[in-house]
């Protein structure tokens, strides 16, 4: 079978009459740290071996020319903000064109090509995939690497809250960027400090079951959580969540509503979380790691509720079943939930989880082992 390098190459050739240059960048999981990095909190992702591979090639225009092979459709805009296109997955391109520009960098007219593997609307963050693959493509062709890596992902960010309507935090983007084969990354949110753990579950292997049940984050009750967090830390009188503990909010209790005390109430205990893992994961305690996970699921269902019905239910069969941590994973209302399986349950887990998801929602889930790998990057020919 073709590869998607090949197909690639081949449909960039046909439709431009030259060859160009190939990049790639991935999708992300993340251990845990589920909505804290708009909270100035930390998060634990990871990028994984799912990407979205582009051919770019400057044209001597001021027009983009870009082709996407899994959509089937072309789309062509011009670089000023006028020229928005319409199709959603262009916005994503011409956003990165638009953000590198406003930050006082060169984006001239250039072709491209792009495929990819990383499922859509899974919680693996196809967007930011798209987002920092262009935006490293672009810094390399047009700005001689000088935009730096924290910037890039800044780039994707923005693009999403001005171009794509999701008020999003910095996670996906900065995983995409800065993900390394074998090694997750704690990010605090707050001062970008950073510190990259090998990641090798001796034992364990990471499983996604992707429910198939699909999210939109734009206009969905995403950026209203946020919208809750930032209402809460005013009335505490602190700058985000990060600087927030259960004793602030008790006490605040009668001045918010029940709706924003839980959501604060989750991000204050996934903020400790985040930590707790580290430690356990340093420890080799993954029984520790598994209950955490546990726990945030129980907050994104309950106080967060960001979760829904089938993500629930996955979730029920893996505690049944006596997997050691899952929970639902990324920004939620759909997706996938994230498992940490003992190798001795791992193919039994996966047979009793598609068959009773199957009967229960007339759908089978798509599982991916999580193989954790480089971010954004130049392809070697
Ligand atoms: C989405 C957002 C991220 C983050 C997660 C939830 O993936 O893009 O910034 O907030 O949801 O942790």
């Amino acid at each position: 079978m073709e590869t998607m390098k090949e197909q690639i190459n081949k449909i960039f050739k046909e439709r431009f009459g030259k060859n160009g240059t190939l990049y790639a960048s991935a999708g992300r999981i993340n251990l845990i740290g589920e909505h804290t990095d708009y909270n100035d909190g930390f998060v634990f992702p990871g990028a994984i071996d799912k990407v979205i591979m582009a051919e770019l090639a400057e044209n001597g225009t001021d027009k983009v020319r870009v082709f996407s092979i899994d959509i089937d459709e072309y789309a062509e805009f011009g670089l000023r903000e006028e020229d928005a296109p319409t199709q959603g997955w262009a916005r994503y391109i011409f956003g990165i064109c638009r953000e590198i520009q406003k930050r006082g960098g060169t984006v001239k007219g250039f072709d491209a090509v792009f495929a990819g593997n990383v499922p859509l609307g899974a919680g693996l963050s196809s967007s930011a995939a798209l987002e920092s693959c262009f935006a490293f493509a672009l810094n390399d062709m047009f700005n001689n690497n000088a935009i730096d890596k924290f910037e890039l992902a800044r780039i994707g960010q923005s693009t999403e809250h001005n171009y794509c309507g999701v008020n999003c935090g910095i996670m996906d983007q900065f995983a995409s960027v800065f993900g390394r084969k074998d090694h997750l990354m704690r990010l605090d949110c707050r001062s970008m400090e950073y510190e990259y753990f090998p990641f090798d579950p001796k034992g364990y292997k990471l499983v996604l079951v992707d429910s198939r049940v699909k999210h939109e984050l734009k206009d969905s009750p995403y950026n209203r959580r946020r919208e809750s967090c930032e209402r809460v830390a005013k009335e505490l009188g602190v700058k985000s969540l990060r600087d927030a503990d259960m004793a602030m909010l008790d006490a605040a209790k009668d001045r918010i509503s029940e709706e924003d005390y839980k959501r604060a109430r989750y991000v204050i205990g996934e903020k400790q979380r985040v930590l707790d893992v580290c430690d356990a994961l340093n420890a080799g305690d993954y029984k520790k790691v598994g209950e955490k996970m546990y726990e945030t699921h129980e907050g994104l269902s309950k106080d967060y509720e960001v979760s829904c019905e089938e993500l629930d239910f996955l979730n029920d069969v893996a505690k049944e079943m006596g997997v050691t941590g899952s929970r639902i994973m990324g920004g939620g209302f759909g997706g996938c939930t994230i498992n940490l399986v003992s190798d001795d349950l791992h193919d039994r887990f996966i047979t009793e989880a598609v068959v009773r998801f199957k009967e229960k929602y007339g759908h089978e889930p798509q599982i991916y082992d999580v193989i954790i790998s480089d971010g954004a990057r130049k392809v070697e020919e």
